[in-house]
């Protein structure tokens, strides 16, 4: 396992859209082997790919204790809204609300190619919702209730 370097809002490579994975090899266990350390070394509840400059649809979450992997996760339903503040390990110290849904099912696979389903609520689902975003180039404060106060504060987008 080994620390990859989290890439900082302003980098193009944030707002692209990743590909999906095709190959479940040792390539994808690395990537997740050393997502999960840089995770946990930065104190973060979860990390997508992209953060760690790998385009391919790869997150990963920490919601109470749980550590979760989902390669090429698709959120197939959500239900009712749910207000907290986020971060992120790609925008510094700035903290916002954002709306999201409360509860959602993601249907993924694990690193093996294995198909799984997954329904979480509250934390659990903003934690998914808020990786899966990352897979298609958006980050928590392009939707943040308090985006004028980031924008204000010299935050980049
Ligand atoms: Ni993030």
């Amino acid at each position: 396992m080994a620390l990859r370097n989290v890439i900082k809002i302003g980098e193009d490579s944030l707002r692209k859209k990743s590909k999906p994975v095709k190959d479940f090899d040792e390539s994808l266990w690395e990537l997740l082997d050393d997502m999960k350390a840089t995770m946990y070394e930065n104190d973060g509840m979860g990390l997508a790919a992209p953060q760690v400059g790998v385009l391919r649809r790869v997150i990963i979450v920490d919601v109470n204790n749980a550590f979760i992997e989902l390669v090429n996760p698709e959120i197939t339903s959500q239900k009712g809204e749910d207000i907290e503040e986020e971060g992120c390990l790609s925008v510094g110290n700035f903290r916002g609300r954002v709306k999201r849904p409360y509860k959602i099912t993601v249907s993924a696979f694990d690193r093996f190619g294995y198909p799984f389903t997954l329904t979480g609520e509250k934390w659990l689902a903003r934690c998914i919702c808020h990786e899966v975003d990352h897979l298609d180039g958006v980050l928590f404060v392009d939707k943040c209730l308090d985006k004028d106060k980031y924008l204000k504060q010299g935050g980049k987008l």
